[in-house]
């Protein structure tokens, strides 16, 4: 638990976000492509779930839809009771800044800020908020301890691995001790060894500090290491696995 922030959401168990037949079209000149059709779930909290799909199936866009980054077109979510799309853009910014984590496939650290200051930006984005200077530098570095990157908080993004990368990405969707974290595919653009650490990393942070996660993948074998996966086709999620407890 964070000295930073104290989550106040519901507890173990119960529905931390739900998505209410969810829309999402895109309008390309004069034609609209609808990508999501109607997806509803619910995920409880300390969960992990897996979302599977074919590329193109519209996995990235839901994510960024749950985790309020992106307007449905239809449809609903709810976070921790509050609808999200219904509150105003700067309070939808300061709850995600607060209670949400994201760990993208291609990384997005800021290339000229070293990793301490990327693993810092999210407390920075919640100004006086978050802590003092030294206590909210303290929590970076620990961050970092914890993925293995004590040694490298000076280094700018391009001198670190993919490997490295993502896992100081890991340490900054960390940072404000968030309810949720969403990973989409956070292993696509490393080989399988290297993948492993980051998902090892994931997996045991997740656990340990009773985080719930979003996680997708077309890697099946990473998809059954969470609690449940939900398969996404043609724009709804046509399938729902239960796995034997999750992983480790
Ligand atoms: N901003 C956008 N404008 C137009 N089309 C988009 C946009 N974002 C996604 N799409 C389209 O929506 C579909 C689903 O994309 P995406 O959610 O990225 O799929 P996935 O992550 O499952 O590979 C694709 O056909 C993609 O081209
Ligand atoms: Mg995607």
């Amino acid at each position: 638990m964070s000295e930073v922030l104290q989550a106040d959401g519901p507890a173990a168990g119960e529905a931390i976000l739900s998505a209410r037949e969810v829309v999402r079209e895109f309008r390309m000149g004069r034609s609209t492509i609808r990508v999501l059709r109607g997806v509803s779930l619910e995920v409880r909290r300390g969960e992990m779930i897996s979302v599977m799909g074919a590329s193109g199936a519209g996995k990235t866009t839901l994510l960024n839809i749950l985790g309020g980054l992106d307007r449905p077109t239809g449809g609903r979510v709810f976070f921790g009771g509050e609808d999200l799309y219904r509150l105003s853009s700067r309070r939808r910014t300061v709850l995600r800044a607060q209670r949400v984590g994201f760990v993208f496939q291609a990384y997005h650290l800021l290339p000229e800020l070293d990793v301490l200051e990327n693993v810092l930006l999210p407390a920075m984005a919640l100004g006086g908020r978050a802590g003092t200077y030294s206590a909210l530098r303290r929590r970076a570095e620990e961050l970092l301890l914890s993925v293995g990157l004590g040694d490298r908080a000076r280094h700018r993004p391009a001198e670190l691995s993919g490997g490295e990368q993502q896992r100081a990405a890991l340490a900054r969707a960390l940072m404000n001790d968030p309810e949720i974290i969403f990973a989409d595919e956070p292993t696509g653009n490393v080989d399988s060894e290297t993948g492993e650490q980051v998902l090892g990393n994931l997996f045991r942070l997740v656990k340990e500090r009773g985080h719930t996660l979003v996680l997708v993948t077309h890697n099946r074998e990473i998809a059954v290491r969470c609690g449940r996966t939900l398969h996404l086709r043609d724009g709804r999620i046509v399938d729902e696995e239960v796995h034997g407890g999750g992983e480790v």
